[in-house]
C-alpha cells in the first residue's frame, strides 16, 4: 500500500488481503470469532489466531486488543469491539468513537504505521451508517491531527452503501474544515 498525502484513503476491498502493517476485526466482546468481517479476517489468518485470542480474556465493548496476523499479509490484527446499535441513547457514539481512539493509541504504541478499518459495528451490529462514517472520519482526522506517526488509515468500504456513507461524511469533514478556516482567518 502506497502512503497517501490525505493520509485517509477510502478503498472497496476485502481487509484480508490488504498488506498494511494492520487491520482493524470487528469483533465482539468474546474475541472468540463470530460472521461478518470477524469471520473472515479468522478464517485468511488461520487457526493460530484463535489461539492467541483465547489468551487474551476478551475486549470490552469500545475498547482494543492486538494480535499478530499469521497467515494474513497484514502483520497484526487489532480486534475492537464496536456497540451493537440500540437506538442512540446507551452511549453508542461515544463507544464507537473510541474503538477508533484506542486502536490507533495501540496502532502508534506498536509502531503500526498503516492499518486499515471496516466499518465496525455496522453490519450485524446495526450502527447506522451515515451517522456510524461521520464519527470514524471525525474521530480518525482528529488523530492524524496530533499524531505523525500513523502514515495512513484506510477505511474499508465493503459494499457501495457503506462507500458512500464513507464519502459523504469525508466530504462533510472538508467542508467543515474550508468553513473553519474561512472564519478563522
Ligand atoms: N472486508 C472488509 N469489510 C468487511 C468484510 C471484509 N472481508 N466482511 C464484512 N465487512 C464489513 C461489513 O459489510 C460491515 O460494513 O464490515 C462491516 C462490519 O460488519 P460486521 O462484520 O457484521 O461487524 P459488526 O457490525 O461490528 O458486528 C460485530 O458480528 O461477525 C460478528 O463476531 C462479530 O459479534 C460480532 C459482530
Amino acid at each position: 500500500m502506497t502512503a497517501s498525502p490525505d493520509r485517509i484513503e477510502l478503498i472497496s476491498n476485502d481487509i484480508t488481503q490488504l498488506r498494511v502493517d494492520a487491520i482493524v476485526n470487528a469483533a465482539n466482546r468474546s474475541l472468540l470469532g463470530g460472521g461478518g468481517v470477524d469471520g473472515a479476517i479468522h478464517r485468511a489468518a488461520g487457526p493460530e489466531l484463535l489461539a492467541e485470542c483465547r489468551t487474551l480474556n476478551g475486549c470490552e465493548t469500545g475498547q482494543a486488543k492486538i494480535t499478530r496476523g499469521y497467515r494474513l499479509p497484514a502483520h497484526y490484527v487489532v480486534h475492537a469491539v464496536g456497540p451493537i446499535w440500540q437506538g442512540g441513547d446507551r452511549n453508542e457514539p461515544e463507544l464507537l468513537a473510541a474503538c477508533y481512539r484506542n486502536c490507533l493509541n495501540l496502532a502508534v504504541a506498536n509502531n503500526i504505521r498503516t492499518i486499515a478499518f471496516p466499518a465496525i459495528s455496522c453490519g450485524v451490529y446495526g450502527y447506522p451508517l451515515d451517522e456510524a462514517a461521520r464519527i470514524a472520519v471525525r474521530e480518525v482526522r482528529s488523530f492524524l491531527a496530533n499524531e505523525d506517526r500513523i502514515e495512513t488509515v484506510y477505511l474499508v468500504c465493503f459494499g457501495e452503501a457503506v462507500h458512500d456513507a464513507y464519502r459523504q461524511a469525508l466530504q462533510e469533514e472538508a467542508r467543515e474544515e474550508r468553513r473553519a478556516d474561512g472564519t478563522s482567518r
